[in-house]
Formats: C-alpha cells, structure tokens, sequence
C-alpha cells in the first residue's frame, strides 16, 4: 500500500486538493462553530493534516485566535498552503513521529486520524504534549464502520486506513485522557450518514 501522504502529495500537484476543501467545507463549519462557542478568550490552534490550509486560514481569522499552525505530511500540500499564505505557520510534518515545542490551546482535524496505523498512539501524544490544560480538540472522520460506503475507501486509494465504530472511536478519546467528551453526525445527507465529529478537553 501508498503511504497517505505520498498519495495526497499527488492530489496537491493536480488539484484536488480544491475538491476535497468544498467537500469537506460544511461539516468543518459545524466544527469552527463549535470551537467559536467553547472558546471565547484567546486561543493558539493546530489543524493536524491540514491539506492546502485552508482551516488554518479560517482558525486565523477568529478574532480571538492568536497563532494558527497547519502540520501535514505532503510535501506539495504545505508549499500550496505557503504559497496562497506566505505569512502562515504551515509545517511539513509526518506523523506520529514529532516533537512539537509549544502547546496550543485548541486542535482541529478533518479527515486525518484514521490513515494512521495506531490513532490512539496520536491522541495520546496530542493529550498529554501538544494541548494545553482546558484545551479542546475537534476531530471530524468520514471513514467509519456505520458509514459503510466508505468501506472501500483504502482499496480504491490503495492507502491504509484504520476503521473503528463511532463506539470505538470514543473509548479511544475516553482512553487517552480526554473528558467533557461529545460527538455528533456533520452534515448528513440522504445517502451518508454525516462526518462523525467527536470533541473533547484536557482537564
Ligand atoms: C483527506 S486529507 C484532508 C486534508 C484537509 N484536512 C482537508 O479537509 O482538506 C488528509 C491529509 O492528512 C495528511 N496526512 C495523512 N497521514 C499523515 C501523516 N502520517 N502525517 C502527516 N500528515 C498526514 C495528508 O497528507 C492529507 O493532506
């Protein structure tokens, strides 16, 4: 199998990217709501796989939002981000394997957790060294078991992704650490089920 980033590096270079940032665009409002409530102080973010960055660039622009970081392990992914936003925080970064130096107070994430072959191993990392105390994370996955069309996702893309129920998913949450844990269906349709968001805070 492709690595997902090598895959993704592709999609940067013909375009792609552009599709999936409309795909996903509705469900991620949702998620920025949801962020704009819980915080209303002063707040640094990361957008974990953050594409061509254009979370980033919203996250930049709450009015209470200090510093915004995109990460992302496609190379033509982080100089198209850079490219549209010279001015941006964007780090060319293959995960799970990296330090971050400083912690943030708020962590999004579409469409990222699950390429990864040990999520849980990254929710711990993001717990218990990238967030701050009180600090929220807002994660947003389309690949899961009750969504059964997405099923043939890693075979279509040839890349390996890990499957987990909604149930599944927040034990995993619970088992990193994190409380005030919540989930909801983004963004539903007649013929899919919504982006599964689950969110959640460091004590
Ligand atoms: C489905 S795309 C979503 C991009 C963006 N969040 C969006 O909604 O447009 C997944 C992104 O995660 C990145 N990614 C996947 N596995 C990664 C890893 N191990 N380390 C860093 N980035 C990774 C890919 O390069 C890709 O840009």
């Amino acid at each position: 199998m492709k690595d997902a980033t090598e895959v993704f590096d592709n999609w940067a270079i013909i375009g792609k990217d552009e599709g999936m940032e409309k795909g996903h665009a509705a469900a991620v409002t949702e998620m920025l709501e949801f962020i704009a409530q819980k915080r209303t102080d002063s707040f640094t973010a990361i957008d974990i796989g953050c594409g061509n960055g254009w979370v980033v660039r919203k996250l930049s622009d709450f009015p209470n939002c200090t510093h915004a970081i995109g990460i992302d392990g496609a190379e033509a992914m982080i100089a198209k981000a850079k490219n549209i936003d010279a001015e941006g925080d964007y780090r060319l970064v293959v995960l799970p394997e990296y330090q971050l130096e400083e912690k943030v107070d708020v962590i999004h994430s579409m469409e990222f957790i699950y390429y990864l072959h040990d999520p849980a191993q990254m929710l711990n990392i993001i717990h218990n060294h990238w967030l701050n105390s009180g600090g929220l994370v807002v994660f947003g996955i389309d690949f899961y078991a009750e969504h059964k069309r997405s099923h043939e996702w890693p075979g279509l893309l040839d890349v390996h992704m890990t499957l987990h129920s909604e149930e599944e998913w927040l034990a995993l949450w619970k088992n990193a650490g994190f409380i005030d844990i919540t989930s909801w269906r983004a963004n539903p349709s007649a013929d899919f089920p919504g982006t599964l968001v689950i969110t959640g805070r460091k004590s």
